[in-house]
């Protein structure tokens, strides 16, 4: 596989992409990310698992395949385009509900800055280039979970508390 878009880059927010540093991007998972360090990016938030390529483009290819079905799944990253490195990653995905008639709701998810790039407002990109994507997508609410000491980003991103979340681990 070449180096490929996991979706249509029109989705991707041009006020966002002109609020990034010099030479940055903002745009869709690429297949060829893997070599860009997009899963080491994703370190600062669990263990990942050492994936092989071929593992990495099982997934990617499923996704890229599937993505027409029932949950959408948009995974976007920024990169720095002098090394030519992934440096942030989130994702947001589509759920189709029968309540609010119909209605679709964004989940955010594996929101990750490289552990050097942190304090740079990159991860505050990220949410709202995710944001811009679930309401260009049509959803009602955008939701996320996450931990105490990350509450205060996500208030500056302009998300509000509600609920609590529930886990129960297989
Ligand atoms: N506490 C208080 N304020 C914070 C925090 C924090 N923990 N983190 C960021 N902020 C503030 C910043 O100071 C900044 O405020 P300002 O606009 O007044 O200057 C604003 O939030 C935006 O911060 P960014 O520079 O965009 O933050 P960063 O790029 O470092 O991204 C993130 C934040 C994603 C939490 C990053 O530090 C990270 O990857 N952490 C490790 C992994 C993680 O915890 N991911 C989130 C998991 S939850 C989920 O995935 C749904």
């Amino acid at each position: 596989m070449s180096d490929i878009a996991l979706f249509d880059h029109n989705l991707i927010s041009p006020e966002v992409q002109a609020a990034l540093p010099p030479n940055h991007t903002i745009r869709a998972l690429r297949s060829g990310d893997y070599e860009r360090g997009f899963l080491q990016v994703l370190e600062v938030l669990t263990e990942v698992g050492n994936h092989t390529k071929e593992e990495w483009l099982e997934r990617f290819d499923y996704i890229k395949r599937h993505n027409h079905e029932c949950t959408y799944n948009f995974t976007i990253v920024i990169t720095d385009d002098v090394k030519d490195r992934v440096v942030a990653a989130g994702t947001v995905f589509v759920e189709r509900k029968f309540v609010h008639k119909n209605g679709l709701v964004g989940h955010i998810e594996d929101i990750a800055v490289d552990a050097s790039q942190q304090g740079k407002k990159l991860g505050l990109r990220i949410i709202h280039a995710l944001m811009h994507i679930g309401a260009k997508r049509g959803c009602y609410k955008v939701i996320l979970d996450c931990s105490a000491k990350n509450i205060p980003f996500y208030e500056k991103c302009g998300f509000t508390q509600k609920e609590y979340e529930m886990a129960w681990y297989v």
